[in-house]
């Protein structure tokens, strides 16, 4: 594991611990211990590529002089603040996904004694941010900007989360309303921001960047941030569910996957059919009719072609960006995904 890596663990326990003790609440031994449970269930299992990149971009906007101990402490808790974020938004996913596991174990909600409770746990995963945020980066110039863009992301998150959940309602009407633009409108909001575009600001803010002038940098992460969703859509069905530690639900879910969009688009009028009276149905027959379409149109193939088309777009922008330093942040984060199997 690299020094950076093992640093950037070794924050999520200062975080845990503080947020344990935090003096704001009468902690009693069985609401700690349900916390403690709850963080460590839930934040540290995932890739960790969001908290991860806001270290990685910060010390590559730095090009290449040494990090101090300072900088890389508050990098990762930028970047831990992006996981907390992004348990916030799983455990809540999988409720409203229906979802078996994630990260090779039960979704939360699922695991006994939780149930519900895991709403709440939500909640509470979304508000120990801004004490985190308060209490190491009060007194930085941007401390504000930072504040905002966290919430600005959040709601475009939920926002997005919303449009993906009420399209099913669409869907369920009539399948042919799901296109490559809608598809593009549901993961642009619901993950692009959070999972590309925040990490990256992030490191901005805290090298002194304002936002407003790297309008470039963060349409090129929308960008990344599309093409890692409709590698999600395709793990869903295509992955190894041991591998990815997660169990597809899309097909069931009537879920405007990319797949879907793209079965439509090449189908004839029988395959239609076969689309028509199997997708978004919980019977496991429906679903193998779906994967058996989905392999007779090589949406396998479709994929792959796609991979390369996407990276290579990607890359030209990047290299048309002025600043080597940030086209170096860029190509890092692709790296980390390009043609990922989990
Ligand atoms: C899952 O994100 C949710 C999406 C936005 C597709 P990741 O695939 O990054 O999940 P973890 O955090 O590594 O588990
Ligand atoms: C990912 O949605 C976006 C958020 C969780 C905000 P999905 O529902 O497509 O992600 P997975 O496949 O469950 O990880
Ligand atoms: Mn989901
Ligand atoms: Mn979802």
């Amino acid at each position: 594991m690299s020094d950076l890596k093992s640093k950037f663990l070794q924050v999520y326990q200062i975080l845990k611990s503080e947020l344990l003790n935090d003096p704001a609440f009468h902690w009693t031994d069985t609401s700690r211990q349900w916390v403690d449970r709850m963080l460590d269930y839930n934040v540290p299992g995932g890739k960790l590529n969001r908290g991860l990149s806001v270290l990685d971009s910060y010390k590559r906007l730095k090009d290449g002089k040494e990090l101090t101990e300072d900088e890389i402490f508050l990098a990762s808790a930028l970047g831990w603040c992006i996981e907390w974020l992004q348990a916030y938004f799983l455990v809540l996913d999988d409720i409203m996904d229906n979802s078996h596991t994630r990260r090779g174990q039960p979704c939360w909600f699922r695991v006994p004694k939780v149930g519900m409770i895991a709403v709440n746990d939500g909640v509470i995963l979304r508000n120990q941010i801004p004490r985190i945020l308060k209490k190491h980066f009060r007194d930085k110039k941007y401390y504000v900007d930072l504040l905002d863009l966290f919430n600005e992301v959040e709601f475009q998150t939920a926002s997005g989360q919303m449009i993906d959940l009420i399209t099913t309602i669409e869907g369920e009407k009539d399948l042919s309303k799901y296109s490559l633009d809608l598809h593009r409108r549901i993961v642009q909001y619901k993950t692009a921001y959070y999972s590309f575009y925040l990490s990256v600001a992030c490191a901005l803010l805290m090298f002194g960047e304002k936002l407003e002038d790297h309008i470039d940098v963060k349409n090129i992460l929308i960008d990344m941030g599309i093409y890692f969703q409709v590698q999600d859509d395709y793990l869903d069905c295509f992955g190894d569910p041991n591998y990815i530690g997660k169990i597809g639900t899309d097909i069931e879910d009537f879920k405007c996957s990319w797949l879907v969009v793209k079965a439509l688009e090449l189908c004839n009028d029988e395959q239609r059919k076969i689309l028509y009276e199997n997708y978004g149905k919980g019977d496991q027959s429906c679903v193998a009719k779906v994967k058996e379409l989905y392999n007779i149109l090589n949406l396998k193939g479709v994929y792959e072609k796609f991979e390369i088309q996407s990276y290579e777009k990607l890359i030209k922008s990047i290299e048309a960006h002025p600043s080597t330093a940030v086209q170096a942040v860029l190509k890092s984060f692709l790296e980390k995904i390009y043609q990922r199997k989990k």
